[in-house]
């Protein structure tokens, strides 16, 4: 058992790890600035089961702007999900944000951690440092070239994670990266979450390109026990891919989508969006040797799930 802090704690990633900790017995300290992204009101539903455990303490706060050692004081392990998401709108004059939120951010909390002597240092990082794959699943040796500005940022902020393992002591660190992440609570901009929202409200959905791109999808709760795993020990590895093993095209997630809901969703194709890969594919065998890892949940019943957290309600499982 130990006390964990966990950044970004109110976001849609960081809420289900902080959960899955507490269920554990870990201690955690949560800390999340409640940024703009989307409403500040889902961060806090988000934290309500946490909100009730005498295992959790929650933190308003910027990690720009917090005193970083006080922070850390007691602190055994970090898991570092802050960020400034969101792949498309990280062109142009958003690219500050990116630029504070995931890498000076993460260089502040780096140095926090050097000061304080932590142990542990799980940082969240992306598929997006890839860009598109090359016709085979990456590995974590495999060129890192990003498609977006986005991917730019977590790429500076990992090497950042790496140079403070090799040059500064901070060799407990490792960087998990996650493949495109679906599931209850998932951030509303993104595919699924637009998807089932037009499927309730019985509306088109947007495309962006002709809905044959293709994404490594990685169930939530799959992503929170590979972060665990990191947490609790993990492999002597810098960096592992936390991908499922299971791959759809966009046309695909929105079949998906019908078969869970049993509602046609009419998509509406827009140009291709700037900064958005072809395809996605990841190869986690490292993490499954190193940490442990393997993933449990499969596309149909993610999407299912997901579709009850939207509903409010439970789907019958689609006939075989
Ligand atoms: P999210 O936006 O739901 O959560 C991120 C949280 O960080 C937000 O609640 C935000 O308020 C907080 N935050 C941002 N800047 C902060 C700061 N300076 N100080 C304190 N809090 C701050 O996003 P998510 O989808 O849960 O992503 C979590 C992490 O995982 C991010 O680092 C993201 O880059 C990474 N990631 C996500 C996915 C995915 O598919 N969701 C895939 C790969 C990597
Ligand atoms: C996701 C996360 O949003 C990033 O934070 C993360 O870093 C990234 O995964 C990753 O794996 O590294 P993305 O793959 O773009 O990014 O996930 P979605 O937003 O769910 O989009 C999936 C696909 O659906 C994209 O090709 C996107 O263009 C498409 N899409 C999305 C649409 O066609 N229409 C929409 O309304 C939304």
């Amino acid at each position: 058992m130990g006390r964990i802090l966990v950044t970004g704690a109110a976001g849609f990633i960081g809420s289900h790890l902080t959960d899955r900790l507490l269920a554990l017995g870990h201690e955690v300290v949560g800390v999340d600035a409640l940024t703009r992204n989307y409403a500040r009101e889902c961060k806090l539903e988000n934290l309500r089961g946490a909100m009730r455990s005498g295992g959790f303490r929650f933190v308003e706060g910027d990690l720009l702007r917090l005193d970083l050692g006080g922070l850390l004081d007691g602190i055994d392990a970090v898991a570092h999900l802050a960020g400034e998401t969101g792949v498309r709108a990280s062109w142009g004059p958003g690219f500050a944000v990116y630029l504070d939120r995931n890498v000076r951010a993460t260089e502040r909390l780096l140095e926090a951690a050097v000061v304080r002597g932590v142990g542990r240092f799980v940082h969240a990082s992306s598929s997006s440092v890839y860009g598109s794959d090359s016709g085979r699943p990456a590995s974590e040796a495999t060129r890192r070239r990003p498609a977006s500005p986005y991917g730019v940022s977590k790429l500076a902020a990992e090497e950042l994670v790496g140079l403070y393992r090799r040059e500064r002591g901070l060799s407990g660190s490792v960087v998990l990266r996650y493949f495109t992440v679906y599931g209850p609570r998932q951030r509303p901009e993104m595919a699924f979450s637009r998807f089932l929202a037009a499927a309730v409200e019985e509306c088109e959905v947007e495309v962006y390109g002709d809905g044959e791109q293709v994404r490594e999808l990685t169930y939530v709760s799959d992503v929170a026990e590979a972060t665990v795993a990191a947490l609790e020990g993990g492999g002597p590895s810098p960096v592992y891919n936390v991908g499922s093993g299971t791959r759809a095209t966009v046309n695909e997630m929105i079949e998906s989508v019908r078969v869970a809901t049993g509602t046609e969703v009419r998509a509406v194709y827009r140009p291709a969006a700037p900064g958005d890969a072809r395809s996605t594919w990841a190869d986690s065998g490292l993490a499954r040797r190193e940490l442990g890892y393997e993933p449990r949940v499969g596309l149909e019943e993610g999407v299912r799930t997901q579709a009850e957290w939207v509903l409010g309600a439970s789907l019958a499982p689609s006939p075989a």
